[in-house]
């Protein structure tokens, strides 16, 4: 147990997918997992163990933004053992090649700040995925013929942002997605010699303000699932 999961030492797998939304989990967990089983309910953010093709696996949701993420990911590393961490979840497009229901496996995540700024004090570190996790998922994309972009996002702070000059020079730099994890998790697995990616859906669209219908939403997060857990198994 920890202080925001209440899950035994042995409940928790070496691999967690970590959805933002805990109800993302539970359907994740139930599309997905045999014999899935509850293993933490604390302020609500689910978390559930079960197998996949015979492999041991967690869905935990981690909640919104970085600092959420980073208490999950902190207490499931250094508590639970956890070696592969993987963030599922949506995004905001930034490029015109990117269309709302593509999948963007991130290479890197920029950021202004995170929680782990303060510890680099001037530097500026780079947050990258693990590249083996990273081929593995490109090849899982390419075979369920899912339209995947592979590159930089943007892990911010904020939803509603209020400077349209950093979104300009995110889209100039080539920045494919926006979110609000990604980049502390690729820190935090840095830090403690973990693997991590991030493979997203994207949910609405910065230049076309197009936006994923409901209805849709189910397959198309189906297949970033299972591109993660192919990817973690590969
Ligand atoms: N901004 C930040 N995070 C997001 C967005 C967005 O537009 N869409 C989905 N996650």
């Amino acid at each position: 147990m920890t202080v925001h999961i209440g899950a035994a030492k042995g409940q928790i797998a070496e691999t967690v997918l970590m959805p933002g939304d805990p109800y993302r989990a539970k359907w994740a967990a139930e599309t997905f997992l045999e014999n899935a089983e509850l293993v933490n309910e604390v302020r609500g953010m689910l978390g559930f163990t079960g197998s996949w093709k015979g492999n041991h696996v967690t869905i935990q949701g981690s909640g919104m933004g970085m600092p959420s993420l980073s208490i999950y990911a902190n207490e499931l590393i250094t508590t639970y053992g956890a070696q592969t961490l993987i963030r599922i979840g949506s995004c905001g497009g930034m490029q015109r090649h990117v269309d709302v229901r593509d999948v963007i496996i991130a290479m890197t995540a920029t950021t202004i700040t995170s929680p782990s700024s303060g510890f680099f004090k001037e530097i500026n570190y780079a947050p990258c995925a693990d590249y083996g996790l990273l081929a593995a998922a490109v090849t899982a994309a390419e075979s369920k013929g899912t339209k995947a972009h592979v590159g930089g996002i943007y892990s911010s702070d904020v939803f509603y942002a209020e400077r349209p000059d950093l979104d300009e020079q995110m889209v100039r730099h080539g920045i494919l997605a926006v979110e609000m994890e990604a980049a502390e998790l690729y820190t935090l697995a840095a830090r403690h010699g973990r693997r991590a990616l991030a493979v997203l859906t994207v949910s609405d669209h910065l230049q076309t303000g197009e936006a994923l219908p409901a209805e849709d939403r189910e397959k198309t997060f189906g297949d970033m699932v299972e591109i993660a857990l192919e990817a973690a198994f590969a």
